[in-house]
């Protein structure tokens, strides 16, 4: 079986490195806020090019940190694509602020920025633009409609590890990058982990003593913060693996030209693959089709596992059917008919060659 991803073999060569190290760190005794998340804070700024970084618990509280600190008045309005992981969307809600769905494209499943501006209101405060299946979505535009209506810019990065717009990185054009390294990420950990970048001392400040129960000193607390630290053995994990991520983004990169150069079917559409202005990182490889439970049946009794990013659009959770209102057709479109082929670090060139004949000799 191919299976969808193998944790297990995208860590392998890490892991002895790490057991290594992780008994030397045990006998350190220090579990909380060391020098492994001090470490990996100043990796991961230097890795982006930004002067700050804060190492969250996971990418939730990252998106959640990343709009309190700026505490916008309850029920501001916050612009968010209408294809998001919930995550995006629940890191509005848990704030007491208003989500706005603006569809995406269907070109490249990006927010559509064609769309923002009609849904600016004198009570929007930012937009949240995801950087969806590895791709950044159009940061100029973002920003100069950030700029005209004075609005705070939040990524959502957690798909987006190295991914470029016009050769800068994905978390580097806004107010906040927000990461996940949820153990399948492009960067992932081994286990629940987030960081946040900033390039302002003052929110940077903020945001470390939000992390930590809104405390700057031990005991005395200045905000109403979070327990959302990283952990150490988390940046343990991750000072290994982030010198790999270039070779991680490659691997994937070059499955997708596999890909793109050897699926054939006409019943699918394949995903848009990186430009020199957009890069794409692969996090997902979605293919678009009218016949995905059939195609995805019949990968599965060719041996091959694939995954439906995501099954139902947020306002459609059932969940959320107090809050998020109005029709998106475009990306319920999306998510009836995307399905995610095999795109890890694990698969071999071979496996996805495989992948690509069993999709060919595809019929419904
Ligand atoms: C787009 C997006 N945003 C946010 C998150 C939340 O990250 P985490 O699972 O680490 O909380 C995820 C990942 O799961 C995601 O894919």
């Amino acid at each position: 079986m191919i299976q969808y991803e193998d944790l297990k073999k995208v860590n392998q060569t890490l892991i002895p490195e790490y057991i290594s190290l992780l008994s030397e760190e045990l006998q350190k005794g220090w579990y909380i806020l060391g020098s492994q998340v001090k470490a990996f804070e100043t990796n991961y700024a230097n890795y982006h090019h930004v002067p700050f970084c804060v190492g969250v618990a996971n990418g939730l509280d990252a998106l959640i940190l990343g709009l309190k600190v700026f505490d916008f008045p309850e029920g501001s309005e916050v612009v968010v694509p209408s294809n998001t992981y919930i995550a995006t969307i629940l890191s509005i809600v848990q704030c007491g602020l208003t989500p706005v769905l603006v569809e995406p494209s269907i070109k490249d499943y990006l927010i559509d920025v064609t769309q923002i501006e009609s849904k600016i209101t004198p009570t929007t405060v930012a937009i949240m633009p995801v950087h969806l299946y590895g791709k950044v979505c159009d940061m100029t535009s973002i920003l100069e409609l950030a700029k005209k209506y004075n609005l705070k810019i939040i990524e959502d990065c957690a798909q987006a590890h190295g991914a470029t717009h016009k050769g800068q990185l994905a978390g580097t054009f806004g107010d906040i990058g927000a990461f996940s390294f949820y153990p399948t990420k492009n960067l992932g950990a081994l286990g629940d982990a987030g960081a946040i970048l900033v390039n302002d001392h003052a929110l940077f400040d903020k945001i470390k003593a939000l992390r930590n129960y809104g405390s700057e000193k031990k005991y005395y607390n200045k905000y109403v913060g979070l327990n959302s630290r990283l952990d150490e053995i988390q940046a343990l994990f991750l000072n290994l693996k982030l010198p790999k991520l270039k070779e991680i983004n490659a691997h994937k990169i070059r499955l997708s030209k596999i890909y793109e150069e050897n699926i054939t079917n006409p019943l699918l559409i394949k995903p848009l693959l990186g430009d020199d202005i957009n890069t794409n990182v692969f996090h997902i490889y979605p293919i678009q089709t009218e016949h995905r439970d059939a195609l995805k049946k019949f990968l599965f009794e060719n041996n091959i596992q694939t995954e439906i990013h995501y099954p139902v659009a947020p306002h459609n959770q059932e969940g959320y059917q107090k809050m998020l209102f109005g029709s998106y057709p475009i990306s319920e479109y999306l998510h009836a008919h995307l399905l995610s082929l095999p795109i890890s670090f694990a698969h071999s060139e071979e496996e996805i060659l495989f992948v690509c004949d069993v999709i060919n000799r595809f019929k419904p």
